[in-house]
């Protein structure tokens, strides 16, 4: 049976997210059984109360929408997602209103006809610049896609593509090893089986409905230590790589502090005390922010954190 679960992961999409909702009812008309599972981790625009109402308002038994308050993160957000799918095959799309809901209609009855196990819709299949994406996130995405392509060894044009559609198994099979912080899942799911079926096809990549990307430095420094933690044959994990580099600019925290204070006549001992201070709240608040950024954090359990780490 054609069957879909559709998982949209969300963060902040409380204007973007009914209307796509509206557009994929439209759009996905053919599919006999489809549900839609929206996974939030608990946006403060209300992102879950808007889709709850609109689930209640029209009757809809086929939208689920969880909140998630413990862990967040993209990636951990779509496995979860794919957990509650009752499906055989899963797609997954960004909430934004990016990806078309046309363009998941064509992916999923090329799925179904080709017989392959994934196929991903990719921004840069035919065109090597997409209209909507800034020059900048241009560059970034083609940079980062070169180096996946090395690791993976395939000739994929959009390995960080975030929009695909696959058997339910390939999401499915081991959910453990693809519980991983960042946007990357398309690459995980690569990484952990080199055998799938894929296909490629090109998409229209609109602009964002409104508010920003999270995209952020994060992502991009655990999307290196993930390159390298595969060059490494996964014998460090992706965050010991962030987690050096943060210790390493520690280090030069370290002593900028201590030079510049024992320029202006300190002692060295008092000078030294104060640049481990500097380097111990940097090293602290850097691992917080990039390495450890996928678990939610109030500021009072940041500072208490760190008078423990200090202590430590
Ligand atoms: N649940 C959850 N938790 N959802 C999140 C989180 C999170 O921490 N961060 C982002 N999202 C949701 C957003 O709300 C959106 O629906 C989708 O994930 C994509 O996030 P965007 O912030 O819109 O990403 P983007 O447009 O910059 O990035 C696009 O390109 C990437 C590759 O460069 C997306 O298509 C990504 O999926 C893709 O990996
Ligand atoms: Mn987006």
């Amino acid at each position: 049976m054609d069957n879909l679960s559709i998982i949209i992961p969300t963060y902040n999409e409380a204007e973007n997210i009914v209307p796509l909702i509206k557009e994929i009812e439209i759009y996905i008309a053919e599919v006999k059984n489809f549900e839609i599972i929206v996974v939030d981790d608990n946006s403060p625009d209300n992102t879950y109360e808007k889709i709850q109402t609109f689930i209640h308002e029209k009757n809809r038994a086929n939208i689920h929408v969880i909140k998630r308050t413990w862990n967040k993160g993209l990636s951990s957000a779509i496995i979860e997602g794919s957990a509650l799918a009752k499906f055989n095959y899963i797609a997954v799309m960004d909430g934004d209103g990016q990806h078309d809901p046309q363009d998941l209609n064509t992916m999923f009855k090329t799925l179904i006809s080709s017989k392959k196990d994934l196929i991903i819709g990719s921004r840069f299949y035919s065109i090597k610049m997409v209209s909507s994406l800034s020059s900048k996130r241009n560059l970034l995405s083609r940079i980062g896609n070169f180096f996946i392509r090395l690791v993976i060894k395939k000739e994929l044009s959009d390995p960080l593509s975030g929009f695909f559609v696959a058997k339910a198994s390939v999401l499915r099979e081991n959910p453990k090893k693809l519980y991983k912080e960042g946007f990357k899942i398309l690459f995980d799911v690569l990484m952990i089986n080199k055998n799938l079926q894929i296909k490629e096809m090109q998409i229209n990549f609109r602009e964002r409905n409104t508010g920003l990307s999270k995209l952020n430095l994060a992502m991009g420094l655990s999307l290196i230590g993930q390159v390298l933690e595969n060059y490494t044959y996964r014998i460090f994990p992706s965050s010991f790589f962030v987690f050096s580099f943060i210790g390493t600019f520690g280090v030069l925290i370290h002593l900028c502090i201590l030079y510049l204070i024992l320029a202006m006549e300190v002692n060295y001992i008092q000078a030294n005390f104060l640049g481990t201070i500097g380097a111990l709240a940097s090293n602290y608040f850097l691992n917080n922010l990039l390495t450890f950024n996928n678990f939610h954090k109030t500021w009072p359990e940041r500072f208490n954190g760190l008078l423990r780490y200090a202590v430590a």
